[in-house]
């Protein structure tokens, strides 16, 4: 058997709107043991086993992914994954999953995939890259990409920051939310978002946080998406009250996501109150960063 563990991930970051994401040291779990036939036991991180249709499971589809990508068939294995971040809010789950199914079907040949070939089965299966990239690197992750492929730069996170995580108990499909953004923007927004993309890169390559109120402002998706979510602006601005550097969604929603590098237990609490006046229960989790990722674990565990 071997286990491996995969970081959740808070993506966007504000305006970083499909360019930048983060590892986070929530780490969901993984074993993959050879087997009669195929069988997957997925844990939610309340503990419940998952019933889950074979047919449209992400670890399923990541799994033929990687036999198609290789052309190969697999040998049958048994994947017990534990989730350790709720399903659609915003977290990285679908990334896990992904990355999981990818990361069983190397263990099951033994080959070892070039980090390029990776992250693009890994970013064909999830359809943009700001969670998958720092899931399989760590740190934070800038990426961009031409016609033919996808290139990416990290910057290590420093240990004293906190990643506070307000969950509301409800889910929100990114799917869904990336339907409702505009087909188009136009220039004003653009520089806005750009100069707050430049500041987030330079408050996290030089350590100063009080850049990063500015500089985690958005334009481009958040105005829409925060309708769903009663009182978003509300709790953005309890977590800059309570003490907090930087707010903004965690990926596409509906988890809030709040920088700080004091006192993140007493923004959390009050965060999560805000979000009951607006009649929303919110769980919170406070992470660092994780500045490893998956491929390291991958080699080692295929020297
Ligand atoms: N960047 C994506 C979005 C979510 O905002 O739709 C994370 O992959």
């Amino acid at each position: 058997m071997l286990r491996y563990t995969i970081p959740a991930t808070t993506a966007n970051l504000g305006p970083g709107f499909d360019t930048l994401g983060l590892a986070i040291n929530i780490y969901s779990e993984f074993q993959v043991t050879s087997a009669e036939k195929d069988v997957f036991y997925i844990h939610d991180w309340q503990d419940n086993l998952l019933s889950i249709d074979k047919s449209d499971n992400l670890l399923n589809k990541s799994l033929l992914e990687f036999a198609d990508y290789y052309q190969l068939t697999l040998p049958s294995i048994e994947i017990r994954e534990k989730l350790k971040v709720p399903l659609a809010r915003g977290m990285g789950s679908s990334a896990a999953a992904i990355l999981g199914g990818l990361t069983a079907g190397a263990i099951a040949t033994g080959i070892l995939p070039a980090k390029d070939d990776f992250v693009e089965m890994a970013v064909k299966l999830e359809g943009h890259p700001d969670n998958v990239l720092p899931a399989l690197f760590g740190g934070l992750i800038i990426n961009y990409s031409d016609q033919e492929r996808i290139f990416y730069e990290k910057i290590e996170i420093d240990p004293e920051l906190n990643f506070i995580l307000v969950i509301p108990d409800f889910e929100l499909k990114t799917s869904e939310l990336r339907e409702i953004l505009p087909k188009n923007v136009d220039y004003s927004t653009v520089l806005f978002n750009m100069s707050r993309v430049a500041l987030l890169v330079k408050s996290f390559l030089t350590k100063d946080w009080q850049l990063l109120e500015n500089a985690m402002q958005d334009k481009l998706h958040q105005p829409f998406r925060s309708a769903k979510i009663p009182g978003f602006n509300k709790i953005i601005a309890t977590a800059y009250a309570a003490g907090a550097r930087g707010a903004a969604l965690s990926g596409a929603g509906p988890t809030i996501l709040a920088i700080t590098d004091k006192n993140p237990e007493k923004i959390a609490g009050a965060m999560c109150a805000t979000c009951l006046d607006y009649g929303i229960k919110a769980e919170y989790l406070i992470a660092k960063a994780d500045n490893q990722g998956l491929y390291n674990q991958l080699e080692e565990l295929l020297k």
